[in-house]
């Protein structure tokens, strides 16, 4: 990637305004995108009980009892959010996800006011999905119904697993029973919600991740997102590493999910995600098929297209920091142009994780190249029994699937 600005890097002296930074973007390029994409916003919501050791995302533990500081949280997004509109001018939002972090610790009115403070100032698509992401450690009765009567349209369930031994290797704060609860609640309260499992989980055998599956599958979720755990660096996990089930192992797993939830009507549309007809993630497939989003919040990316370019923004990480410079009106902390010869790559990181594979004429939409910028690695992937191809569209084949990361390399430039 080409970087274009960041606040590290600029020179001392009057930061770029708002009216500058826009300026930079409008003005001519290489790129010629004939249409901008669907938009989806994020907000990120920082906190949690506790930091689980296999976690790397922006999350902080919030100690010491004190209430968190919610008020002033929100008011730093909603001055976010209002220096964001001159960036995605007039264009409707078309989905909105509540990530974290754990959104749940959030009260229900905090989430209403998020929410009403969005629809006052941007249109939304008329129904669009809400999602809100809950912990179920955080689970109290009716906290759910109340997410659900401040907007929210959809909840994601971080389960992880049903086995109170598991949970605790994981660090997690809720127990089986729990896990339970909130995923009953979740159904009771929601027409459509997501369970998130794990596997591979350390020590966990085929049959205990069996048990897993099937107590998952009793709920009968809409939607199920299933994790191969994997040890980031810079995490607890990393520099204490647990044992783990090797790779065959693992691949048992897999295959016991994809035969089990295809048994129970779902479908896996994308590598990690299977859903029962008409309850896909339609906020995750417009990340998928390279589309916009808007990230509000500490440490949330944004990608924005315009006429000549396609530009990636980065807000301010820490907490704190973000908060002050989110109600200066500066919560961005890094911003780049994504290069045309990245462009391809990125695509088809996306794309190729999805089932029905990319549309060519999706390709040349959303990066204004020709479908003939992918044909040297198509030619690899297909030579390789990776993908099939016709006119429309690059699938990806089973095999394709199982080795990924390799076919999502043969695209680097
Ligand atoms: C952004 S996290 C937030 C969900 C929520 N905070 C929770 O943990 O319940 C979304 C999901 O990513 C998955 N995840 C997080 N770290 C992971 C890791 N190291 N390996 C695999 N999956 C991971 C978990 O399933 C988690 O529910
Ligand atoms: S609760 Fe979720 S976001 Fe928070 S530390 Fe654990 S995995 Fe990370």
């Amino acid at each position: 990637m080409i970087e274009i600005a960041s606040a590290a890097d600029r020179p001392a002296g009057p930061a770029e305004s708002a009216e500058q930074r826009l300026a930079r973007y409008m003005r001519p390029g290489t790129l010629s995108l004939a249409a901008l994409p669907p938009l989806s916003l994020y907000v990120h919501l920082p906190w949690c009980l506790k930091k689980c050791p296999y976690c790397d995302f922006n999350s902080h533990e919030w100690l010491g009892g004190k209430a968190l500081p919610e008020a002033r949280y929100l008011d730093a997004l909603r001055c976010d959010l209002e220096a964001a509109l001159p960036f995605i001018w007039g264009r409707r939002v078309h989905s909105i996800f509540i990530g974290g972090g754990t959104p749940s610790l959030f009260s229900p009115e905090g989430i209403d006011r998020l929410i009403a403070d969005i629809r006052a100032r941007m249109p939304l698509e008329p129904g669009l999905e809400i999602t809100l992401e809950a912990n179920p450690g955080t689970f109290e009765r009716d906290r759910f119904r109340a997410f659900r009567a401040a907007g929210v349209t959809r909840l994601s369930v971080g389960v992880q697993s049903f086995d109170d031994d598991k949970l605790r290797a994981l660090g997690r704060v809720h127990d089986s029973a729990q896990a339970s609860a909130a995923v009953e609640e979740a159904r009771d309260a929601f027409d459509t919600f997501n369970l998130d499992l794990m596997y591979a989980l350390p020590g966990q055998t085929v049959a205990q991740f069996e048990a897993d599956l099937a107590r998952a599958l009793s709920f009968e979720p809409p939607h199920l997102s299933a994790y191969h755990l994997t040890i980031e660096p810079n995490t607890l996990f990393a520099k204490h590493p647990p044992a783990v089930p090797d790779d065959d192992t693992a691949f048992e797993m897999l295959d016991l999910i994809t035969d089990r939830t295809a048994a129970a009507g779902m479908e896996r549309y994308e590598v990690s995600a299977f859903a029962r007809p008409g309850h896909r993630c339609r906020h995750n497939l417009n990340y998928w098929e390279f589309g916009d989003y808007l990230g509000l919040g500490a440490g949330a990316h944004s990608k924005l297209s315009y006429p000549h370019r396609v530009v990636r923004q980065v807000r301010f990480r820490d907490p704190a920091s973000y908060v002050d410079n989110a109600l200066a009106g500066r919560a961005v902390a890094q911003d780049e142009e994504v290069a045309r010869e990245q462009l391809p790559f990125e695509f088809m990181l996306n794309g190729l994780r999805l089932r029905e594979g990319v549309s060519l004429a999706r390709f040349s939409e959303r990066t204004g190249l020709p479908p003939t910028a992918l044909q040297r690695g198509v030619e690899q992937a297909h030579a390789r029994g990776l993908v099939t191809r016709d006119l429309q569209s690059i699938v990806p084949t089973p095999r394709g699937f199982d080795l990924l990361s390799d076919l999502q390399a043969l695209f680097l430039e």
